[in-house]
C-alpha cells in the first residue's frame, strides 16, 4: 500500500516542527514546502537525519515549487508571517490574505483531493479564505484552533488540580485566542465538570476565571517570552492530531475552525466547533445548546470573526 503523502506548506518554525511529528509518527512520506530557498531543503534533511536515531522510515523532500505537493493526501498550511510582540492577529490579515490566495491556487491546482489544515493566523479569517481561494469542498478544508486553545486550557487546569493531564478535558468553542469562549460545564476532571469541582472546593470561582483569561491569552504570553516569534510545538502538535485522525479515521471529536452553513445560527463563515474529523474531512458539526451566557460569549466571538471576513473581503472582494 502506497505511503499517504502530507504537504506542509510554509516550513517555518511550525513547518519544521509539524516534519518532525509527522516523521516520528510515521504519518506518510512528507514534502515541505516554502517560497524561502533552502530552508524546506534544510529542514527535510535535518529531520531525515534523526530517522536512523528515532527509526522511522517516513522520506522528507523540501521544495520551492508547488507542483512537489502532487497528489498529497493531507496539506498543513502555516505560510505566512507570524506574530511579533506588540502585533494583534488582526495586523496579520493583510500579508497573509495575499498569502492564502497564492496557497489556495497552489492547493487546488495540485492537490484538489487533500484534507487541508490551516494554521495561519488570523486563523477563523484565513481559513474562510482559504478554502475560497482553493475551492476545495467546504468539509475538507479546516482551520486548527480549538485543539491548541483546548490543550491550553486542559494544561492550565491539570497543574492547578494536581492531576493527569489525560484526565482533564477541555470543552471550547468560539474564535481563536481573545474570544476564545470555554465552557466550563463541559469540561471535566475524570468526567466531573468544572463547576461541581468549584463545589467540590478543589479551586475557585476566581482562580478558574483567572485560568480562562490565561487560556485566551495563550498565544500572546508566549510571543512575550519569546520576543522574536510565536508558539510552535503545541500549534504543531495539535494539527497532527487532526491529521492522524483525518489519515485513520479516527473519528476523534475536536474542537476545529469549520465551515458553518446555518448551525449555531451562523452562515458561511468559519468558527471554532467541536466536530468529528474522520476520512471524510469534517463529518459532522457538533451542535449543543447553549445557555444565555455561553450564547452571549459565541455571539461576540463570532461577530469578531464576521469582521475579519469583512476586513478581508475589503482587500479581495472576489471573496463575497
Ligand atoms: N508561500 C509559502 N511560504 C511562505 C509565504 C508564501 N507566500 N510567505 C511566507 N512563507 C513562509 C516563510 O518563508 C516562513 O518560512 O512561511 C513560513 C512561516 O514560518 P514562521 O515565520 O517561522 O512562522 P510560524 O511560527 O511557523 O507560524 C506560521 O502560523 O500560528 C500561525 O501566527 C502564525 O501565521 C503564523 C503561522
Amino acid at each position: 500500500m502506497a505511503r499517504n503523502k502530507i504537504a506542509l506548506i510554509g516550513s517555518g518554525m511550525i513547518g519544521g516542527t509539524l516534519a518532525h511529528l509527522a516523521g516520528l509518527k510515521e504519518l506518510g512520506d512528507i514534502v515541505l514546502f516554502d517560497i524561502a530557498e533552502g530552508t524546506p531543503q534544510g529542514k527535510a534533511l535535518d529531520i531525515s537525519q534523526s530517522a536512523p536515531s528515532e527509526g522511522f522510515d517516513s522520506r522528507l523532500s523540501g521544495a520551492n515549487d508547488y507542483s512537489a505537493i502532487e497528489g498529497a493526501d493531507v496539506c498543513i498550511v502555516t505560510a505566512g508571517v507570524a506574530r511579533k510582540p506588540g502585533m494583534s492577529r488582526d495586523d496579520l490579515l493583510g500579508i497573509n490574505l495575499k498569502v492564502m490566495e497564492q496557497v489556495g491556487a497552489g492547493i487546488k491546482k495540485y492537490a484538489p483531493n487533500a484534507f487541508v489544515i490551516c494554521i495561519t493566523n488570523p486563523l477563523d479569517a484565513m481559513v474562510w479564505a482559504l478554502q475560497k481561494f482553493s475551492g476545495l469542498p467546504k468539509n475538507k478544508v479546516v482551520g486548527m484552533a480549538g485543539v491548541l486553545d483546548s490543550g491550553r486550557f486542559r494544561h492550565f487546569l491539570a497543574e492547578e488540580f494536581n492531576v493527569s493531564i489525560e484526565d482533564v478535558t477541555a470543552f471550547v468553542l468560539g474564535g481563536h485566542g481573545d474570544t476564545m469562549v470555554p465552557l466550563a460545564r463541559y469540561s471535566t476532571v475524570a468526567g466531573i465538570p468544572l463547576p461541581d469541582l468549584v463545589k467540590m472546593g478543589w479551586t475557585s470561582k476566581d482562580k478558574l476565571e483567572e485560568i480562562i483569561q490565561r487560556t485566551r491569552d495563550g498565544g500572546a504570553e508566549i510571543v512575550g517570552l519569546l520576543k522574536t516569534g510565536s508558539a510552535y510545538y503545541a500549534p504543531a502538535a495539535s494539527a497532527i492530531l487532526m491529521a492522524e485522525s483525518y489519515l485513520k479515521d479516527k473519528k476523534r471529536v475536536l474542537p476545529c475552525a469549520a465551515h458553518l452553513s446555518g448551525q449555531y445560527g451562523v452562515k458561511d463563515m468559519y468558527v471554532g466547533v467541536p466536530c468529528i474529523i474522520g476520512e471524510g474531512g469534517v463529518e459532522r458539526v457538533i451542535e449543543i445548546e447553549l445557555n444565555k451566557t455561553e450564547q452571549k460569549a459565541f455571539d461576540k466571538s463570532v461577530e469578531s470573526v464576521a469582521g475579519l471576513c469583512e476586513a478581508c473581503i475589503g482587500i479581495a472582494p472576489n471573496l463575497k
